[in-house]
């Protein structure tokens, strides 16, 4: 069952890369156990939305609240420990590092270190190309391998909402599947999610609610399903 608890509250943010000023005022929510989307064109701003979020970058107004703690100004290290774990643009994977060095990373934070390899045996199960490849550096795998090991090692830290930046860029359909497949079973098990996606089809196919961004705003929002059949975000986004 969907719980309809708040979980993150974003209000109101501003932020961006010194005199670049890239988001306006973005407010958004993500309830407890839902899958949340953020959609929009490329440059939108989704991506600085992520980072303001993870702690990568702090905003220059507005809040962050997680679990009805202020985070606005945490750093990273302390939104992982209250249960945010994000699974950045690009994979960013430790390259020269084996697929279980990448994934021991993940479980740095002390919260998640005295269990983490009970977690990479959890880890294993659902990723067994990650356990076949375990002792093989991470910059060998392909492209998707090393997408599963991005949210493998974001899900070492044991977050309650996992942030997922352009789970499928680059990959080839059928690999990009395999994610969607991945991620709905993360989200039959009760974790959150909040998804940055271009693949804006299959993203509000299984999101609760959708946000739709723009020039550092959000332009319109919605049910992902409510937004599939709007005829603007049929034009924009899916070519129609
Ligand atoms: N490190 C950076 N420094 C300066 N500008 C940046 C940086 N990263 C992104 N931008 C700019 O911020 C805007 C929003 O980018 P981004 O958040 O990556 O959008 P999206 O993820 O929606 O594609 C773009 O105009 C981009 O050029
Ligand atoms: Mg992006």
């Amino acid at each position: 069952m969907r719980k309809k608890d708040v979980m993150l509250t974003v209000s109101g943010l501003h932020a961006g890369y010194g005199a670049a000023r890239i988001l306006h005022g973005v407010s958004i929510r993500v309830n407890e156990g839902s899958v949340t989307a953020l959609i929009g064109a490329n440059g939108a701003g989704k991506t600085t939305l992520m980072r303001s979020l993870s702690g990568l970058i702090l905003p220059t107004a507005g809040s962050v609240e997680f679990d009805g703690a202020d985070l606005t100004r945490s750093d990273s290290s302390v939104r992982v420990g209250a249960g945010m774990a994000l699974s950045p643009e690009g994979r960013m994977v430790f390259p020269t590092l084996t697929v279980e060095e990448n994934l021991r990373l993940g479980a740095i934070h002390r919260r998640a270190w005295t269990r983490h390899k009970e977690q990479i045996e959890k880890t294993y199960a659902m990723f067994p190309r990650l356990l076949e490849r375990r002792r093989l550096t991470a910059g060998s795998l392909s492209g998707g391998e090393q997408q599963m090991l991005a949210v493998a090692r974001a899900l070492m830290s044991q977050p309650r909402l996992l942030l997922l930046d352009e789970p499928t860029l680059g990959l080839a359909p059928v690999i990009a599947h395999e994610v969607f497949d991945i991620l709905k079973q993360l989200s039959a098990q009760g974790l959150t999610l909040l998804i940055a996606e271009q693949n804006v089809q299959r993203t509000l196919e299984m999101a609760d609610y959708a946000y739709v961004i723009e020039h550092g705003q959000v332009h319109s929002e919605g049910p992902g399903l409510q937004l599939l059949d709007d005829p603007a975000i049929k034009h924009a986004y899916l070519g129609m």
